[in-house]
């Protein structure tokens, strides 16, 4: 049978989610000192059956700064070059990053992008991806970026406007991490972490969001070495699959002072339970790459899953998190983000913050700035200026940040 995305709230099913202050033994987590052990369990949950362990071996990573230079209204640029093994080939990743003018040690946001670093500015210093794209942008010959390119995707990245309230953005192509499409992970960074004659990653093994989680903590280690930037105030942010990737990156290190996931849906910030919109047989279907191989059996069995998309945000928990949704996002289903945001409430207040302040989702435009944030929008799924003003806003109140 097609597959047939459920729109309607009348048919959404009565879901009964795992708490996550219940241990898995049953016990209850009542205590602030309980809550370590729980969230390790949680963790390693959502290694086995939804994003797959991330492997711990160390490889050789280097990094060389490629350029620097004067990006005029956009501050100074600066573009480092990651290096996965001792030879200077490919698989290796461009970080690209903007600072305000003033050097001095700034909170930073930092978030993958879908079509190569050219595509968030029409900057022509910034190194022109080689690699495999998605046929989908402006500019995109075969699979190959053209110069075309440059800038297309600049109305998802306001860099002035961001460097003008005091913060650097760091990005990264995903597809120098692994190229986004299914080839049983022979291509980009699952191949440097395979054990001896092993050739593709096992059931409870990283798939591509893992591999992309991955290149997002290495910015991070990069940003502790970089003086313009203060790697204790960062915060991961992501649209879509690469919100899914944020949440993940953000729940594994918690050296990410805010985590912020956009329109993230199905295997980010939205329930599973609910199945409105895309579903995990859908997701698993489309994109078999994303996940572990482990994920597939909850395809149409959502309700055998031990955890749900409430207990990712809870791995957050007590740094800020904000989830944010658009109106027109039916795809990615709005309530189902905010209704995770809502369950992971009773973590942070366990933790002692003031979790959601919400009790029901609120209206469009309307923006909630506890601890845990949320916001819907009008308009469909995308980044807008709209999002990045109220996460600065986010960052502003939870960082002590502030021209
Ligand atoms: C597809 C996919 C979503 C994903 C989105 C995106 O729509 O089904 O899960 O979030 O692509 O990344 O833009």
């Amino acid at each position: 049978m097609p597959f047939e995305a459920n729109y309607d709230e009348a048919k959404v099913p009565d879901c009964e989610l795992p708490d996550p202050l219940t241990a898995e033994d049953g016990t209850a987590v009542s205590g602030s000192s309980d809550w370590p052990s729980r969230r390790a369990e949680l963790l390693s949950l959502f290694e086995t059956h939804v994003y797959g362990r991330t492997p711990s071996k160390k490889i050789d990573l280097r990094t060389v700064v490629m350029e620097e230079g004067d990006a005029g209204d956009c501050g100074v640029r600066k573009q480092i070059r990651f290096y996965f093994t001792l030879e200077d080939a490919r698989p290796y990743a461009d970080l690209l990053l903007y600072l305000p003018t003033a050097p001095r040690a700034c909170a930073t946001f930092v978030g993958l992008n879908f079509q190569g670093n050219h595509t968030i500015q029409a900057d022509p210093e910034i190194l022109l991806s080689d690699v495999w794209m998605r046929e989908k942008g402006e500019g995109v010959v075969d699979h190959r970026s053209t110069e075309a390119a440059r800038g297309s995707s600049s109305s998802r990245w306001p860099v002035s406007s961001i460097v003008a309230r005091g913060y650097g953005v760091a990005t990264l192509y995903c597809g120098d991490l692994d190229p986004d499409y299914d080839d049983g992970y022979s291509n980009g960074v699952h191949p440097l972490f395979y054990a001896d004659g092993q050739s593709k990653p096992h059931a409870d093994e990283w798939g591509t969001i893992g591999a992309w989680a991955w290149g997002l903590c290495r910015a991070l280690d990069y940003f502790e070495t970089d003086d313009d930037i203060d790697a204790s105030r960062v915060a991961v942010m992501g649209h879509s699959r690469l919100g899914k990737t944020a949440l993940w990156a953000g729940a594994q290190d918690e050296r990410f002072a805010i985590v912020i996931s956009n329109d993230s849906g199905c295997g980010g910030a939205a329930l599973s339970r609910r199945r409105f919109g895309e579903t995990v047989g859908r997701i698993n279907e489309s994109f078999p790459h994303w996940f572990c191989d482990n994920f597939r059996q909850y395809g149409e069995n959502e309700d055998a899953l031990p955890v749900d998309q409430h207990a990712l945000v809870s791995l957050m928990a007590p740094r800020p998190v904000y989830v944010t949704s658009a109106e027109d996002d039916g795809w990615a289903d709005p309530k189902g983000e905010f209704l995770a945001a809502r369950y992971a409430d009773p973590v942070y207040r366990l933790l002692g913050t003031d979790g959601l302040d919400a009790e029901t989702m609120p209206g469009i435009h309307e923006p909630v700035t506890s601890r845990i944030g949320y916001h819907i929008r009008a308009g469909g799924h995308d980044v807008t200026a709209y999002d990045w003003d109220r996460w600065m806003d986010f960052a502003d109140k939870h960082l002590g940040q502030g021209l």
